[in-house]
Parts: C-alpha cells; sequence; structure tokens
C-alpha cells in the first residue's frame, strides 16, 4: 500500500510523461543532468550524473546493484555498459516509467541483467543485505520518509556496501518553511515537496549516521546540476511559443527563486559499517 504522498509523486510523474519530449527529446532519464563542458545535451548530461554517481559508489563486475527510484531504466542501462556489475534491480513507484523502462532495458539488449519492478523505497521487498550498492539519482527528496528510506537503504546493503545518491536540500542555516515556499510543490514539477525531508546537510549526516552508515560525504554540486540546467531549460524554453512557452518561463523563474532561497543539490556518499 502505498501512502497518499507516494502516491501524488507517482501521479506527478505519470503526468510528467506526458509532456516528455517537447524540450529535450525523449530522451531516456529523468534528473537534471551533471554538465561538465559547453555544448551538452541533456542526454550526455543526464547520463553523466548517473556515471558520476556509479563511479561514487565504485561500481565493480562483481557487485549486486539496486537502483532506487530507476525511472525509465536509463542509468541501470548506462551502469551495466560502463561498469558490468553482476546484476542490477531497479525499483520505482510509477508504474508507466517501469513499463518504458522494460521495454528500454530489452532493445539495449540488458534483459538478463537487469530487472525494473515497483517497490517503494521506505519499504522494500528484499531481504537483508541482498545488495552490494545501492545508487539513486535524484529521487530521496521525495522519500515519505527520507530516514525511513536510509534504515531500509542500510539493511538491504551488506556490511561494508555503498550508497551514492543525489539529493536536493536547503542549505545550512535556510530556514525550511522560507524554502518550502507552498508545501504542494509535487504539482509544479518542482521537487522539494515534502516537509519530513527538508533539512540540511548536517541533520542529513546524522539521519545516515543513525542508520547504521559511516564514512560519511556529503558534497554540494549545484554548480554542475540543477544550475546548468535552469539555463538550459530556459534556452529549450525560447524555441516553443504560446501557452508552453509561457509555463516554461514560469518554471524558470520558480527554480531560480528556489535556488535563491537556498536550495542545494547535493552528492552523498556513505558505507555501512
Ligand atoms: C527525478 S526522477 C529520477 C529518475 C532516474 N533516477 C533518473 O535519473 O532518470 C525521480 C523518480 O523517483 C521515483 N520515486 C519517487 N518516490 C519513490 C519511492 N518512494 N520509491 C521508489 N521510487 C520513487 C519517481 O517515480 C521517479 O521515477
Amino acid at each position: 500500500m502505498q501512502t497518499t504522498h507516494t502516491q501524488d509523486v507517482a501521479r506527478h510523474y505519470t503526468r510528467r510523461h506526458e509532456q516528455r519530449g517537447d524540450l529535450f527529446g525523449k530522451q531516456p532519464f529523468a534528473n537534471y543532468g551533471y554538465w561538465t563542458r559547453p555544448g551538452m545535451t541533456m542526454e550526455e548530461a543526464a547520463e553523466a550524473l548517473t556515471l558520476l554517481v556509479a563511479s561514487a559508489c565504485e561500481l565493480s563486475p562483481q557487485d549486486r546493484l539496486l537502483d532506487v527510484g530507476c525511472g525509465y531504466g536509463a542509468g541501470a542501462v548506462s551502469c551495466a555498459r560502463q561498469f558490468q556489475p553482476q546484476s542490477i534491480v531497479g525499483i520505482d513507484v510509477t508504474e508507466l516509467r517501469l513499463e518504458y523502462g522494460r521495454n528500454y532495458v530489452r532493445e539495449q539488449g540488458f534483459a538478463d541483467r537487469i530487472e525494473l519492478r515497483m517497490g517503494d523505497a521506505t519499504r522494500m521487498d528484499f531481504g537483508d543485505g541482498s545488495f552490494d550498492k545501492l545508487v539513486s539519482v535524484e529521487c530521496a527528496f521525495h522519500f515519505d520518509t527520507r530516514a525511513d528510506f536510509l534504515r531500509e537503504a542500510a539493511r538491504v546493503l551488506c556490511p561494508g556496501g555503498i550508497l551514492a545518491l543525489t539529493d536536493l536540500i536547503p542549505k545550512r542555516g535556510i530556514d525550511p518553511s522560507a524554502y518550502l515556499r507552498g508545501a504542494t510543490a509535487v504539482g509544479t514539477g518542482v521537487c522539494l515537496d515534502n516537509r519530513a525531508n527538508a533539512y540540511d546537510a548536517d541533520t542529513y549526516a546524522a539521519h545516515l549516521g543513525a542508520a547504521g552508515f559511516t564514512d560519511i560525504r556529503i558534497e554540494s554540486i549545484i554548480d554542475r546540476t540543477r544550475i546548468p540546467f535552469i539555463d538550459a531549460f530556459e534556452r529549450a524554453g525560447e524555441r516553443l511559443q504560446g501557452q508552453r512557452a509561457v509555463e516554461v518561463r514560469n518554471s524558470v523563474a520558480r527554480l531560480r527563486g528556489l535556488v535563491a532561497a537556498g536550495e542545494d543539490y547535493v552528492l552523498v556518499v556513505a558505507r555501512k559499517a
């Protein structure tokens, strides 16, 4: 049974699917990208973000990898291609994305190594110690709650297993109530919609520690993710006309407003003790 919040998130991503393609083409990722050089396409940047996270968890051929919030499965396919882990399981709460993802995995020739299935990050259907590595690209701010997910992540990882993820959090010293202007950001495409997750890197590290993680690293990468994405989004929107052009301009303004209000985009890496 999904919580109301998780059902809202799944509805949001189902709606987003309908708009897929009008700005950046039907590329199979759904993240802000990691923009490292001029002229990158959205798909190149999105894959670079996936590979950054996979490298951060030291993904290698003997690993059993879990991808939490796998979306359309493109991250799992990139990880399989680049690092050849033993197996990959992806879970997500948006069935439509999983359906597309399973087709994509088959088309790309990885159906024997990648399985995508319905699953909630906070109540995972896996035994203790089932995975060596866990990645989650740009999802954990949605989880209800992120702290519950971190406990589950520690449970399903084997001792010494590594978690790597990217996430949106308020910067230190930012009042979350100022940051969370409007509690129902899910419907707007803005991501930090779950008040229970509105805390800074110090509290985040405390939650990781309480869940049983050590060697915790939380690093801001907003200058290569959220900010260049907003610029690319604005440029892509300039090609549109009519109502959709207005919507994109409004979204750009809202995203810049969140950054100005103290939003951060972080890479989080930790090891299960
Ligand atoms: C921004 S997309 C990222 C997708 C993918 N990681 C990528 O990089 O393309 C966020 C994803 O998180 C999924 N998600 C949100 N809450 C979830 C939960 N509680 N458990 C599993 N997946 C969840 C959404 O359905 C959505 O596919």
